[in-house]
């Protein structure tokens, strides 16, 4: 099997140099080695030694060879990824990739162009970088049926929300993602991964895969974490929890529920002890029933892991359906107004007499039970009350909200933050 790299960032130079570090170690796993002879990049990298390969400017170039059995798709996007891995494929190429951008939004179309040429698409690099969550589900627990699945599955949130919740941190969002610009975990643009979408795009694939449903990003709610504050963080802790950048996809009967946000845990949990820049996925199945994955979720070895292991796979012609299922049935997806949770309320008040009484009302009034409260006066900083509930239908929390900031003496937006019950 002839390989050809397109892009050679981060992690087409991280398998560029494994290609050399582990061929020993390929070679005995193989009948037969893949051999890298192209890499299509728009420039070359300072830690890659090209001589030993042809190297074009022009990706499409690599497509179109029919000297390349397999290309690897590193560019991301999905405007030119897209044209490139259809272009690959009508050349009859097999792919691996690492774009969950593309598998999430466009996979339909890529599998079914593939399965019409009789080539594979693999794309365990897309989801958690190094760990091999995709082999886990589509194989390791292929006997099973999969209830949920729910992970910290973007390593920028995990890393600002772990350092803003250091003891003694107080460190705003915009100050620690700063930091994380700096240190090169966040992009300059870092609206993909901290307002979700990145997260939502992984977990839209693990659903699929995991349920046996379409890809449908658009059943996904997805909500950041840019307006999660340092009283947030300090006063979850006090409740003992633990504020995580959580994707969970849950299916009861037909009906399934897509949704990536900030989530307390319990800092008993295993996930609440996931920190920095790591990834973790757990999966509740029916014969195996909860197992856990961890590792690093991004960078150059890591994802080049996962993408060997891919053109190991594609050298060794494992047949796996796409998305791990012969076929596909459409769920029910719940909204997210429909879910049940808990969910931690924080809101500014004034300080006198009555307000508490008014607030209880309010949350009564529509079915709301309160779980845990801490009250902090505005001695101490501004009067807030912190609420936890217990478990309740949204729309009933979003119609309390709609009511609690309409108080006179409530001087803030409530913010809102859903529970984990795993
Ligand atoms: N931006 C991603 C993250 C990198 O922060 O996890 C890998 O998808």
């Amino acid at each position: 099997m002839r390989v050809g790299i397109c892009g050679l960032g981060t992690v087409g130079s991280g398998l560029f140099n494994l290609f050399a570090t582990n061929h020993d170690e390929i070679g005995r796993k193989t009948k037969d080695a893949p051999q890298l002879v192209q890499v299509g990049c728009r420039r070359d990298h300072p830690d890659c030694d090209l001589s030993s390969v042809d190297v074009t400017r022009d990706v499409f170039e690599v497509a179109r060879n029919p000297g390349i059995d397999v290309l690897v798709e590193l560019i991301g996007g999905t405007d030119t990824a897209k044209d490139l891995v259809l272009g690959a494929i009508n050349h009859g190429k097999h792919i691996v990739t690492a774009n969950k951008a593309l598998i999430a939004l466009h996979g339909d179309e890529v599998f079914a162009a593939a399965e019409k040429k009789g080539v594979s698409v693999r794309y365990e690099a897309s989801i958690a970088g190094g760990i091999p969550v995709v082999k886990a589900i589509r194989e390791g627990l292929a006997g099973n049926r999969i209830d949920w699945v729910a992970g910290m599955i973007n390593g920028t949130t995990n890393f600002i929300l772990t350092e803003m919740s250091r003891p003694g941190s107080n460190r705003s969002f915009d100050d620690v993602l700063k930091e994380a610009q700096d240190l090169g975990y966040a992009e300059a643009d870092p609206t993909f991964d901290v307002e979700g979408i990145d997260a939502a795009h992984k977990l839209t694939i693990l659903a699929s895969i995991a349920f046996g449903i379409p890809l449908r990003f658009d059943a996904m709610y997805t909500e950041g974490i840019s307006r999660i504050t340092s009283d947030d963080i300090l006063f979850a802790a006090e409740l003992g929890y633990c504020i995580k950048h959580l994707g969970v996809a849950r299916r009861s009967g037909r009906d399934v529920e897509l949704r990536v946000h900030p989530t307390l845990i319990a800092n008993d949990q295993m996930l609440a002890q996931v920190n920095g820049v790591m990834n973790s996925v757990m999966v509740g199945s029916d014969a195996a029933g909860a197992t856990m994955y961890y590792g690093a979720g991004a960078g150059a070895g890591p994802t080049a892991s996962a993408v060997m292991a891919d053109i190991i796979d594609t050298v060794r012609g494992t047949q796996v359906p796409n998305l791990g299922f012969n076929d596909l049935s459409e769920p029910n997806f719940t909204p997210i107004s429909s879910i049940s949770s808990s969910y931690y309320l924080r809101l500014g008040v004034e300080d006198k007499a009555g307000v508490m009484a008014n607030v209880s009302t309010v949350l009564s009034n529509h079915g709301v039970s309160i779980e845990a409260l801490i009250q902090k006066d505005a001695r101490v900083r501004d009067a807030q009350i912190v609420i936890l509930t217990d478990e309740v239908v949204e729309s009933k929390i979003d119609a309390a909200i709609s009511e609690l900031e309409s108080l006179d003496a409530v001087t803030s937006s409530v913010s809102r933050i859903r529970v984990a019950s795993l």
